[in-house]
């Protein structure tokens, strides 16, 4: 047996493990991803160690210069990861021993593999956050591309999916919008508390030697330090909060993949994905499937899946550090993978579609979408609403009958309705002096769509 073969935590039992207990018990082949945080978490723990005189500057050094060298080992693919170190913390710390000699056994003083490990995950969740805001950045920036071009472009506005009135088509973009604002704000709050350091609660009291841990925060970037040791090395409750920060941001996307498969449908013809987007099929030559929104729309259940995997994992623990909570991982990479991969496709795909205005408006004409505006225009001649509302029912029954829009129907016929309608009715009947009348703040204007693409582009350039 090598020394990087020997088990680091094993002298107490007289047994050796059974064979299949150790490979059930075994995480190194997920947590290994987490090599870089476990590495510098311990970098910095061996520096406070010798700063606080625990250790030698000597043996400090030698610390780390080994644990340099198993990080290029790692990165080179040279390392040998073995089932028998269980994880990735101690296949690191049994390579250092086996690299630099009984020096490497002083690394573990005054910590515990429970606040390493809580340590490596914040770490890492902290890592992996800010690629994660960046693409979401840039689908943001993508969405306000497509809506300054299609500002004035009108598309039926729905309720039910039945044709509500007229909007723009950069406003509609501006509601995903400002949903992904909202997801970026819960994105930076979650990131306040993993950014917590749980290093030196130790096994979960605290530990014996004089640790600084001010110190080690300071070192790897921490803005605060978790408060109570059986708290640091046993809750989870940062990583379930970014799950449902994605779970949140997933359903966004989903949403917003579900409008794209219809309107890329034949029967609405809306807009075009891009041929980079969507895939053919192997049977039908005609078909141009919305395979990346389909796929999105699906890889949302699976982080709906790991939030409650995460949340069914910590009901039942008591305090403090329970093996369970190694079970925390493979979802939270999951969900990791799953939400930076959903942006960095969307983004791209947003940065391509493109919208078919003349299907969209035509569209518009066919839903009587200008319906609310004629009885607006009625009660500002002085009809009540509900008698307005009766009115435009009546004439919209008639355009039905005889296949016309109300823009369609002349003075005459409209007068037959009401006799409070006068020539500058048709101002209010055309889609864009319905979308215009909307002229407020968050109304479907397109004065209003750009002054809100402006304060946006503002926003997301501080
Ligand atoms: N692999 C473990 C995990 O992921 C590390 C901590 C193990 N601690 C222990 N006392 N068994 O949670």
């Amino acid at each position: 047996m090598t020394s990087s073969d020997k088990k680091l935590s094993s002298a107490r039992l007289t047994q050796p493990t059974n064979a299949f207990v150790e490979e059930f018990t075994a995480s190194v082949n997920f947590d290994k991803r987490l090599y870089r945080q476990d590495i510098q978490g311990s970098i910095a723990h061996a520096t406070m160690l010798a700063k606080t005189g625990i250790l030698s500057n000597d043996e400090k050094d030698q610390i780390l210069a080994g644990l340099q060298s198993i990080e290029s080992e790692i990165e080179d693919g040279q390392f040998k990861w073995s089932i028998a170190q269980e994880d990735v913390h101690m296949n690191i710390e049994a390579r250092l021993i086996a690299l630099i000699g009984d020096v490497g056994k002083k690394l573990h003083t005054g910590r515990s593999r429970n606040d390493q490990v809580a340590t490596d995950i914040r770490l890492y969740l902290r890592d992996m956050i800010t690629p994660i805001t960046s693409e979401l950045k840039r689908l943001q920036l993508a969405l306000l591309d497509v809506a300054e071009r299609e500002a004035d472009t009108i598309l039926p506005g729905f309720t039910h999916l039945q044709t509500a009135q007229p909007v723009t088509f950069g406003h509609h973009m501006m509601a995903w919008y400002e949903m992904l604002c909202r997801d970026a704000e819960r994105l930076t709050d979650c990131a306040k508390r993993v950014n917590s350091m749980p290093l030196g609660a130790a096994a979960l009291a605290g530990t014996t030697f004089s640790i600084d841990r001010e110190m080690t925060a300071e070192l790897l970037g921490f803005d605060r330090i978790c408060q109570n040791s059986l708290d640091a090395v046993s809750d989870r409750d940062f990583a379930i909060e970014f799950n449902s920060v994605a779970s949140m941001l997933m359903m966004h996307l989903s949403r917003f993949s579900e409008e794209l498969i219809i309107w890329s449908s034949a029967q609405f013809d809306f807009v075009d994905l891009g041929d980079a987007f969507c895939t053919g099929s192997s049977i039908m030559p005609q078909k141009k499937n919305p395979d990346v929104p389909e796929l999105i729309r699906g890889k949302t259940s699976r982080v709906y899946g790991n939030l409650f995997n995460l949340l069914a994992l910590m009901k039942n623990q008591p305090l403090a550090y329970n093996k369970d909570n190694q079970e925390d991982k493979e979802p939270l990479f999951d969900t990791v993978d799953t939400l930076l991969g959903s942006l960095r496709v969307y983004a791209d795909m947003m940065s391509v579609i493109t919208v078919k205005a003349s299907n969209m408006r035509q569209a518009t004409l066919r839903g009587y979408a200008t319906a609310t505006d004629l009885a607006d225009y009625l009660v500002r001649k002085g009809v009540a609403f509900r008698d307005a509302h009766e009115v435009v029912g009546l004439a919209v029954a008639y355009g039905i009958k005889h296949e016309k829009d109300l823009s369609e129907l002349s003075l005459q016929e409209l007068q037959s309705f009401s006799k409070a309608i006068t020539g500058d009715v048709f101002d209010v009947l055309t889609l864009e002096g319905s979308v215009a009348a909307r002229d407020h703040l968050g109304g479907t204007a397109p004065s209003q769509v750009k002054a809100a693409i402006a304060r946006a582009r503002a926003s997301l350039s501080t």
